[in-house]
């Protein structure tokens, strides 16, 4: 009974919100255009550019030079807090801290003494706490990217057990690292000693949101966006699910009555999502808050959002005014290519950036395989960033490299297509610079970047559990052969 009223009230919903969303899409005001115009080098830059509103330009980084005028154009020196979060999230707040940093202001970054990507940024003071563990374990962690690859070809109930056991040492890996901070109460006393102005975090891991509560600073986030919409549900944003897409449904904002009525469903069942997500985080905060908040709350507090997209990625959808586009932020943080490198991608055919992103340096040896073999058919060259073992020979014209100037390589004229893991990131970099894609979503919001783009004709999407030569080589023959 209770099932069959939610369903009719849902049913009721998509109809009325649906029809009124074809009424508005009719008159063509929120369309996003056609898929050529979002693709071309033109547009992308064009829309890049108008996203980095002046506070936040960081273009020209790299030349420290003394041009900076201390303290921006009003001339205030502000005290900034800056709890960031591991992993790729990492690159955001890395570029605005230390161009923070470079234009005067006193930044303090906190950071785990382990940590998988976390380390000392310039023109910033970086303090250290320790935790209860070492680097094996992170090291074990960053490698279970590999199991998830492999486990896709599991029997369904393996694969949810495997998929579950990684979730769950992930978030007390997670929840165990916000501990080792929140209640060092030597570290967060001297904080609260420091007069900081502002806190800057990535609330996906609310641990700095939390120090700004309790030192009671206005938060600055800088986020893609949390799954379950809690980021939207704390800044009270409307997000009408008639027309915009959930997470982890691949839906675009154009969806069919049957799309519409799940993409319902999903809204209906975030609020679950985020419980499950971060009911640990609830407690956390109430211990160490010592009051009566959860999460949600907390977030609410948010002076400002730094959202890292803006709707080359996105579709139409509210904003609130304290919401801020800055999708492509890391695009203009630019170093010209090492003499090295330099030569070996200077040829006619170009090259092309294989990247799966900083989590995933390995792969399982059959999918290693695919790769090699079409590498070996096309006449570009490969920058590959991959640390994992190698079957096999490695082609003449593929080189390995533990680490690669992504964006650099991407900037340059030669750059061809950019294999991908659709981070936000690395699309940011290739839509920039205009270099079309070949996208093998992994996790997280991955696919669903994919999707997005792809439906702007800005790249396409493959399956990498499934990859064989031929879909692979199809699909760079597509983006670098059909310019669009
Ligand atoms: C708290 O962090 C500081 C470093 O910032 C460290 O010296 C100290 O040992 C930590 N205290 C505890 C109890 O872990």
């Amino acid at each position: 009974m209770g099932v069959t009223a939610v369903v009719g009230m849902c049913l009721l919903l998509t109809t009325t919100l649906g029809q009124s969303v074809a009424r508005k899409t009719g008159g063509g005001s929120i369309e996003t255009g056609g898929s050529t115009e979002n693709g071309s080098p033109g547009r992308a830059d064009h829309l890049t550019d108008d996203t980095s509103s002046p506070e936040i330009v960081i273009g020209q980084t790299v030349d420290t030079g003394n041009d900076v005028t201390i303290g921006g154009p009003t001339g205030y020196v502000g005290r900034l807090l800056v709890v960031p979060m591991d992993g790729s999230h990492w690159v955001g707040v890395k570029a605005i801290t230390e161009e923070m940093g470079r234009r005067g202001h006193q930044v303090t970054v906190v950071i785990p003494e382990v940590s998988m990507r976390l380390g000392p940024s310039s023109n910033c003071r970086t303090v250290s706490y320790p935790v209860p563990y070492g680097q094996e374990t992170v090291d074990m962690l960053m490698d279970k990217h590999k199991d998830n690859l492999r486990a896709a070809t599991l029997p369904l109930v393996e694969r949810m057990t495997q998929r579950m056991a990684n979730i769950q040492s992930v978030s007390s890996f997670i929840l165990t690292t916000a501990e080792s901070l929140l209640f060092n109460t030597t570290l967060i006393t001297s904080l609260e000693q420091q007069g900081f102005d502002a806190v800057l975090t990535d609330p996906l891991v609310p641990t700095g949101s939390l120090i700004a509560r309790r030192l009671g600073v206005p938060s600055v986030c800088l986020l893609r966006g949390i799954p379950c919409g809690l980021d939207l549900t704390s800044a009270a944003c409307p997000s009408p699910p008639s027309y915009v897409p959930r997470f982890f449904t691949k839906y675009t904002h154009s969806m069919s009555f049957s799309q519409r009525v799940g993409n319902v469903l999903v809204s209906l069942v975030e609020p679950l999502l985020c419980r499950l997500l971060y009911w640990r985080f609830d407690q956390l905060a109430n211990r160490f808050l010592g009051e009566d908040v959860g999460v949600a709350e907390v977030l609410a507090d948010t002076a400002i959002w730094l959202l890292r997209y803006d709707f080359t990625l996105e579709f139409p959808r509210p904003l609130m005014p304290n919401m801020v586009l800055v999708g492509g932020i890391n695009c203009h943080v630019r170093n010209p290519l090492p003499r090295e490198l330099e030569q070996w991608v200077s040829g006619e055919d170009g090259f092309i950036v294989f990247s799966l992103g900083s989590m995933v340096a390995s792969l399982p040896e059959d999918i290693t395989l695919v790769f090699l073999q079409a590498f070996t058919l096309i006449p570009q060259k490969v920058l590959w960033r991959y640390s994992g073992p190698v079957p096999g020979n490695v082609p003449d014209n593929v080189k390995l490299m533990k680490w690669i100037p992504q964006n650099d390589l991407l900037a340059h004229h030669g750059a061809r297509a950019f294999l991908t893991h659709s981070g936000t990131h690395g699309l940011y970099e290739g839509v920039c610079h205009a270099v079309p894609m070949v996208m093998l979503p992994l996790f997280g919001d991955q696919p669903d970047n994919a999707q997005r783009l792809a439906s702007k004709g800005v790249g396409v999407v493959l399956d990498i559990n499934h990859i064989t030569v031929e879909t692979l080589l199809q699909a760079l023959d597509e983006v670098v052969n059909n310019p669009r």
